[in-house]
């Protein structure tokens, strides 16, 4: 059989990453989170001083840090010039300042590069979650979800993920995020027009993971 590609965008909280993961487990597929590799060359701008605040200095400096992602849904691994980043790329300070890294175009052209890659080289097959990977990255992925859910419940897992986050602070992040992914002028969020819509509101997580595992055995 040919490798089978599979796309999940969404926003924020929509159960993106643990959904993929457990899809890519279930069926001996890679898995690769694009927005871990958005999180770790923001990291390094955060780290090496560059103003976040000005689109050129980061377009200036974006092809300097190797980011190196690992594509076992076990254990989804990212590196910067060598350095474990896994932890680092999840705080606060890195979360509020990746909107602003991931709309730079030269950020988002070299990051596509190395998505297409690792896609091209998955051998029985990969499932990328991000925001464009059905509308840029990966345009004819043999599937493309689109996964969403209620502000209110985007809120209340993200807040359950970070132990004890105010939950109304968080919808107020959360949105802010989203509101700065899907307006950006380069490959913003955005459900493919081929995309399969799933909402998630009123689903639990084995529920959703069960309709996605449905969807790709019927394009295997
Ligand atoms: O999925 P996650 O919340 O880790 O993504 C972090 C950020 O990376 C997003 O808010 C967005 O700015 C950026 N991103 C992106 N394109 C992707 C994946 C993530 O712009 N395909």
């Amino acid at each position: 059989a040919k490798p089978v590609i599979v796309a999940i965008d969404g926003p924020s909280g929509t159960g993106k990453s643990s959904t993929s993961k457990a899809v890519a487990a279930q069926l001996g597929l890679s898995y690769l989170d694009t927005g871990a590799q958005y999180r770790a060359i923001t990291w390094w701008m955060v780290t090496n001083g560059i103003d976040i605040e000005d689109p050129s200095a980061i377009a200036a400096v974006a092809g300097k840090p190797e980011i190196v992602s690992g594509t076992e849904p076990g254990n989804p691994t990212i590196t910067v010039d060598g350095t474990d980043v896994a932890g680092p790329i999840r705080t606060q300070e890195v979360t509020s300042k990746v909107s602003a890294v991931s709309a730079v175009p030269e950020v988002r052209a070299r990051i596509t590069e190395l998505q297409r890659s690792l896609a091209r080289s998955a051998e029985i097959g990969i499932v990328v979650e991000g925001r464009d990977i059905g509308t840029t990255v990966l345009p004819d992925a043999d599937l493309k979800i689109f996964l969403t859910a209620s502000p209110e419940a985007r809120a209340a897992r993200r807040s359950g993920e970070l132990k004890g986050a105010d939950v109304n602070a968080t919808r107020e992040a959360l949105i802010k995020r989203d509101t700065a992914d899907s307006s950006r002028k380069t490959s913003p969020l955005a459900k493919a027009g081929d995309a399969v819509e799933v909402d998630t509101t009123e689903l639990t997580l084995p529920q959703v993971i069960e309709c996605v595992v449905t969807l790709v055995e019927e394009k295997r």
